[in-house]
């Protein structure tokens, strides 16, 4: 059972999993996802990204009717955030801002600085920590100087997909330090994007992988699911 299906077990949360073949085409997934817009038992759709080559991702998103988007990737919702008005938050930025609030450090006139400008991470996260006055620099990988900006940030979030990104010497004494990363390695181990032995001694606080995000944020789809 994934972690998915076994959280919804756990909250007695009725739940459906369809594991479709590789072949599966456009039109099934789309006449999938409308029958489940359709089915009144089903409050909440994920469709598990990213899809195999040759399966149109936007398209298939576009068909999940909003009010059941509890990844909040339909553009109805990602619009919503936009503007600061909305019911599902995506799954993985609201769980980092669970998580920066647990640390104690106060959002609002801090530097906030986001590595990855992901539909699903970097650009929702941003959003959310620019709605709570942080002030927000997203980096990514054309940006020059990066270590420069992320020395200054108070809170620093990895989103990168590279293992050990973040050095110790990229972050500043005491600053709060998210790590997205899921990095599978040669060896079979997970690692995230920041070098967690050297940087936790120079951190405030700082999220490990596994067991940091990833947890976060299927909490954070239960959430919305609720919401839904
Ligand atoms: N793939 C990686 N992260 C996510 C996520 O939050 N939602 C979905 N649907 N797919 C993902």
């Amino acid at each position: 059972m994934g972690r998915k299906e076994a959280m919804c077990a756990e909250l007695g949360m009725y739940s459906e999993k369809y594991a479709l073949p590789a072949e599966t085409t456009q039109e099934e997934l789309v006449a999938l996802v409308e029958k489940l817009n359709c089915d009144d038992k089903i409050h909440g759709i994920l469709v598990q990204l990213p899809l195999p080559d040759g399966l149109d991702e936007k398209a298939v998103i576009n068909t999940i009717n909003p009010e059941k988007d509890v990844d909040a990737f339909h553009p109805v919702n990602v619009g919503k955030i936009m503007i600061g008005d909305y019911d599902f938050v995506p799954c993985t930025p609201a769980g980092i801002m669970e998580m920066i609030d647990e640390s104690g450090m106060e959002v609002e006139g801090k530097h906030c600085v986001v590595i990855g400008r992901s539909n699903i991470v970097g650009k929702p996260m941003s959003m959310l920590l620019l709605h709570k006055n942080g002030t927000v620099t997203i980096c990514h990988s054309r940006t020059k100087n990066l270590k420069e900006i992320t020395k200054t940030a108070d809170i620093l979030v990895a989103a990168v997909g590279r293992s050990h990104f973040v050095t110790a010497d990229m972050v500043k004494e005491g600053a709060v330090v998210i790590d997205v990363g899921m990095n599978r390695l040669e060896n079979g181990k997970l690692t995230g994007d920041v070098d967690f032995e050297n940087v936790e001694p120079v951190a405030g606080a700082i999220t490990p992988v596994p067991g940091g995000v990833g947890p976060m944020t299927i909490s954070m789809l239960m959430k919305n699911t609720i919401t839904a």
